[in-house]
Parts: structure tokens; C-alpha cells; sequence
């Protein structure tokens, strides 16, 4: 992209601050890609790298193991009811690989040959490696490569602000119910549903409505369908529960976090299996039940200490209920918002926003410009003090978690002239 052929260079960052080599301070709304809990620089994460650090860097989880990484195995499978193990990657897209695999193994290994099919959701996004492409297929990333992906049975997600003509909301949402159970019981060829766990995020900021996880959790059960959640951006807090998939009544196979697993600070993700998976994998080393999976910092301690220290500091300082309290100061924006004439919607749960936008608020057409949307933002919101990005006609509030109800406020105050600045720019 000819337009991004040079970049401001990011040198310092404290709380929710960036600040630039010329000294120019932003606020980091996109949570530094989603994955920011405490803000930059806390002390008490940077003591828990450097206290790692001096005593083991890296040490392979193939033969071996290391106690950072014992002791988060503990902590995850404290936090995450009916989980039972955990598999160590170091980003979002392997743990969705990992997750992938195990669920198409498992039926090999229990000896169900004809389970092979993945099903999930349109636009789901779970990450940009092959097998996470292939079940999280969004058209404007992805299309290029359609030929190579995988294919995977696809169905719709109810969304609030698109319903089809003639139907209410409830009709709309079982309707995409009423495909799920038609195609499960149909034929008994699906391995796996995989969606986001609570809401989609490159999607489109799809929040799902009360009970429609917990519907299809109940329909993957009826039909011995795996049930795989991805909560790599959307638990840890980000909408405002600990363990998304808790909140929404849902019962996983396998969910994977990442992100926020180490507040931000070190690449790491995982991939959890309950029991019933877990035991299917552990044969005689003859029976070739384990699963050939493996990268090179897997499990790395740095990344595990400060990951274990993050989830102490969720409960030391209640950041769940501060997120669930600092959460309402989205809501005092809301009729800011929407009276801007190129916002059509706006979708918040937790520490998350989507502002819609669109050029025309009475038929909802979605802004399209020759422009990058994301650019104009980029350039405005710099201008206003703040990092922000857009997804499509998206533009996306992620900021850390921690953050403070005067400065959320601030940042909105922001956004908004942002939007304001960059309506005559984009339409
Ligand atoms: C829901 C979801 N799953 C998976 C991923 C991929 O994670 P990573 O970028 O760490 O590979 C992302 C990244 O944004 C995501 O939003």
C-alpha cells in the first residue's frame, strides 16, 4: 500500500500512552492490536520479564517442561470450567491451528472416520494462517487465496442492525439457528463449529444476542458436534467477563486465548481440551494417537511468568468488575455518537466499541471510498491525539484494559472529533 510508505516510530509508551520519536504523546485506542490489559510499562509486569529473564530465557517443551509454564497451566485451568489441559503456542492464529487439528484428530483417534467437516460462521475471523483463514473466512482478506483454503460449511450470525426484511430479531436469530440444527442432523459428517467466543471482532464487531451461543453449545451437544471457542480477543475481560464462554452458558471442547494472556507484553497463546479430548490422545506410543504439533518458543518462560503475573493482578485489583463499571462511560457517549450524520451504529460490550459507519443512515450503505478508510482515521486521529484504527467501515475502540473513566472519556471526546474531522475526507 503505497499510502503506508512510511511510519512514525514508537520509542516510549506509559498507561495508555504512546509516545513517538519527535515526542508526540497518543493515546492507544486499539490496545496495542487488542492485547493490552494494564497499559504500557507497568511496573509489576516488567519485574515479572526481568526476574525471568535472569534465571531461564527459553527452554523447549519438547521432552522438557519449565515451572512458569507449569504454574499458567494450573492458573488457566483454574479460571476455565470443564477445561482440562493446555497446549502452548506463542500467537492467536497457531492456537487456532492447534485447536483445528485436535478436533479433526480426536474422531480419528476414538476411530469415527467420517467426522471431517468444519463448521462455522460468516465473517469469523480467527486468524491468518491457512487453517485459520479457511474457518474464519472474511472476503476482503481473504479472497485471494480462496482457492487454497480449506472449505468449511459456513452459517449466518444474527446482526441486530442488519435483520432481513420482514423478520423481527428473534425470528432472524432462529432462523440461523434453524440452519445450524438442519445441517447437523442432516448428516453426521461434522467434526467441529467454531465461532468467537461472545462476539465477532474483524467481522464487524457482531455482538451476539442473549442465549445464541448457549443454543448452538446445546446443538453441537445433540449432535456430538466438538464445540471449539476462540476467545482469543474476546475473553480475558475485553466484554467484561474473565471466561466469555461462562458468561454466555456455553460449554467448549476446546477454547484458545491469546491476546491478553500476558497483558500484552509477550507473544503467547494456547489452546485448552477438556477431558473427554485430552484422554483421546494419550494411547501407546505405537497407537500414533499424540498430536504432531509444535513450535520452537513453545511454552516460553518469559512469556509464562509474565502471563502468570497478569492473571494474579486480575484478581488482586478486580479488573473484571472495574472493566464492568468503567464499561458504562461508553454509554454516555452513545447519542454523541450516533447523531454524527456518517455513523448508522454503534456495538459496545465491556472494553469494546464498533462505530458503524455509512454514507447513508436510512438504507445503512456502508462508507466505501477509493480511500483507506483506516488512513484517513490513522491521520485525523493523530492529529486529535489518539492511535486508532478502522476495520472496513468499522472504526474499532480496543483500548487497555485498565483503562480510567477519565481518560475513556477523553478518548471519546476524541473519536468523535476524529469522526468529524474525517467525514468531508471520506465521502
Ligand atoms: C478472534 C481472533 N482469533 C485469532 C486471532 C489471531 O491472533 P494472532 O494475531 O495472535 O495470530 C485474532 C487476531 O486478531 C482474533 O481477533
Amino acid at each position: 500500500m503505497k499510502e503506508w510508505s512510511s511510519f512514525d516510530t514508537i520509542t516510549k509508551a506509559n498507561g495508555i500512552w504512546l509516545i513517538d520519536s519527535k515526542g508526540n504523546k497518543i493515546i492507544d485506542a486499539v490496545g496495542s492490536m487488542w492485547c493490552n490489559v494494564w497499559g504500557h510499562s507497568n511496573p509489576q509486569l516488567v519485574k515479572a520479564i526481568t526476574t525471568q529473564s535472569k534465571k531461564i530465557q527459553h527452554s523447549s517443551l519438547f521432552n522438557l517442561t519449565n515451572e512458569p509454564v507449569e504454574k499458567l497451566a494450573k492458573n488457566l485451568i483454574k479460571i476455565s470450567p470443564g477445561m482440562n489441559k493446555v497446549f502452548f503456542s506463542d500467537n492467536g492464529s497457531s492456537a487456532m491451528e492447534i485447536a483445528i487439528k485436535i478436533a479433526l484428530q480426536y474422531w480419528k483417534n476414538i476411530g469415527q472416520t467420517n467426522k471431517t467437516k468444519i463448521a462455522t460462521v460468516e465473517n469469523g475471523y480467527h486468524g491468518d494462517t491457512f487453517g485459520a483463514m479457511s474457518v474464519g473466512y472474511v472476503p476482503e482478506f481473504f479472497a485471494k487465496f480462496k482457492e487454497q483454503l480449506f472449505p468449511t460449511i459456513q452459517f449466518p450470525v444474527p446482526n441486530k442492525y442488519r435483520i432481513p426484511k420482514g423478520l423481527s430479531f428473534l425470528d432472524h436469530q432462529n432462523d440461523c439457528l434453524e440452519k445450524i440444527e438442519k445441517r447437523f442432523s442432516k448428516k453426521d459428517d461434522i467434526a467441529a463449529f467454531i465461532m468467537e467466543s461472545g462476539a465477532q471482532m474483524a467481522g464487524g464487531v457482531i455482538i451476539y444476542p442473549k442465549d445464541f451461543q448457549k443454543k448452538i453449545s446445546k446443538l453441537c451437544k445433540k449432535y456430538d458436534v466438538l464445540f471449539v471457542l476462540d476467545e482469543i480477543a474476546t475473553g480475558f475481560g475485553r466484554l467484561g467477563s474473565m471466561v466469555q464462554y461462562q458468561e454466555q452458558q456455553s460449554i467448549p471442547d476446546i477454547v484458545a486465548y491469546g491476546k491478553m494472556l500476558t497483558g500484552g507484553y509477550l507473544t503467547m497463546a494456547v489452546t485448552l481440551a477438556n477431558k473427554k479430548i485430552y484422554d483421546s490422545f494419550s494411547g501407546e506410543f505405537n497407537d500414533w494417537k499424540h498430536l504432531f504439533h509444535g513450535h520452537t518458543y513453545t511454552g516460553n518462560p518469559i512469556a509464562a511468568a509474565v502471563a502468570n503475573e497478569n492473571i494474579r493482578m486480575y484478581e488482586k485489583y478486580n479488573l473484571i468488575k472495574k472493566i464492568q463499571k468503567t464499561s458504562k462511560v461508553f454509554e454516555k457517549f452513545y447519542d454523541e455518537i450516533l447523531d454524527i450524520d456518517i455513523v448508522g451504529d454503534i456495538r459496545h460490550k465491556g472494553m469494546l466499541m464498533g462505530i458503524e459507519l455509512v454514507s447513508n443512515k436510512g438504507n445503512k450503505t456502508p462508507i466505501k471510498t477509493k480511500k483507506s478508510i483506516n488512513k484517513v482515521f490513522f491521520e485525523e486521529g493523530k492529529k486529535q491525539g489518539i492511535y486508532l484504527r478502522t476495520l472496513g467501515n468499522i472504526v474499532m475502540l480496543v483500548p487497555p484494559l485498565s483503562i480510567q473513566d477519565n481518560e475513556l472519556e477523553l478518548l471519546l471526546k476524541r473519536t468523535i472529533k476524529t469522526i468529524q474531522a474525517s467525514k468531508s475526507k471520506i465521502i
